[in-house]
């Protein structure tokens, strides 16, 4: 497939896939084509067995600077409804695979929460997260008012979406909107790392360890505990599953087929 606003790798390392989002001039500002790219890539390597992992990065500058404001502003209300570009993040949601975000300048706006839609956060020293649409006479709608005050607990949450400042790496990182920080030249190197260490696991226990976990934050604990039981017997269904065990009882590094 070939893209126009997005860059995609499907093996920047063994399992791993990149997806870089590459509107630079305008610091990868998200409009309706780049957003159908990003959804179109993650389908299509969600579907490709080679692929475990898959990282989302921007530039040096910008992760991304928020949905596309000159696309907007010229819209009302039914335009948008029409548009319905939130459809195409509904898709986003659903990847199975894991995706780590790798966050260097600004993550803000749609970018900050697409930085939510992924399930790992590595940012560099520079990265800067926040919600700016108050400024700009709307506010979040891509789900920054939903997962902001799960992420980073309600007081943050109202700070960041009522002001619209930026918060730094370091207090995203205090407020667990990300997982590490690492000097900017260093972070794609980081992220692959952490992704490789979660590539070397079975691709179906992933899938399915990722989907309980999401679950938490739609369900009560006592459905939640039920649907996760559900997922932890069906691997025992895996190969990888005895694989996994035989490895480890015969000292050796398991060699996972994703069957
Ligand atoms: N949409 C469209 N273009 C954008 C953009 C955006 N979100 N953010 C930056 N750009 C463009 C600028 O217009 C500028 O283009 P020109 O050179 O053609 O003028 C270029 O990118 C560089 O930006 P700046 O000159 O503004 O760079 P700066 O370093 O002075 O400031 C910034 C950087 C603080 C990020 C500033 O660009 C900014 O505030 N951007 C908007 C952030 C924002 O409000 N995001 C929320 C968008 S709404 C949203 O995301 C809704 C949702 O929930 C889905």
């Amino acid at each position: 497939m070939s893209y126009e606003h997005i860059l995609v790798t499907e093996q920047i390392a063994e399992h791993v896939a990149l997806i870089q989002l590459n509107r630079p001039k305008e610091l990868n500002a998200l409009n309706l084509q780049l957003m159908g790219e990003v959804r179109d890539a993650l389908k299509a390597l969600d579907a490709n067995d080679a692929v475990r992992v898959i990282i989302i990065t921007g530039n040096e500058r910008a992760f991304a600077a928020g949905a596309d404001i000159k696309q907007m502003s010229g819209k009302g209300a039914i335009d948008m409804l029409k548009i319905d570009q939130f459809t195409t993040w509904d898709q986003i949601k659903k990847t199975k695979k894991p995706i780590i975000a790798a966050v260097s300048g600004f993550a803000l706006g749609g970018g900050c929460e697409l930085v939510m839609h992924c399930d790992c956060v590595v940012a560099s020293e520079t990265a800067q997260f926040g919600q700016p649409e108050i400024k700009i006479g709307v506010m979040p709608g891509a789900g920054g008012t939903q997962r902001l005050p799960q992420a980073v607990g309600k007081a943050l949450a109202m700070e960041m979406v009522l002001t619209g400042e930026f918060i730094s790496a370091e207090r995203a990182l205090q407020a667990g909107l990300i997982n590490k920080i690492v000097p900017v030249e260093l972070l794609m190197d980081e992220t692959i790392k952490m992704a490789k260490s979660m590539s070397r696991n079975s691709p179906l226990a992933l899938q399915l360890a990722k989907e309980s976990v999401l679950k938490s934050y739609e369900t009560s604990l006592s459905e939640g505990l039920s649907f996760e039981r559900k997922n932890f017997y069906m691997l025992f269904a895996t190969e990888d599953q005895k694989e996994g065990m035989n490895a480890f009882i015969e000292k050796r590094h398991p060699d996972f087929k994703g069957s």
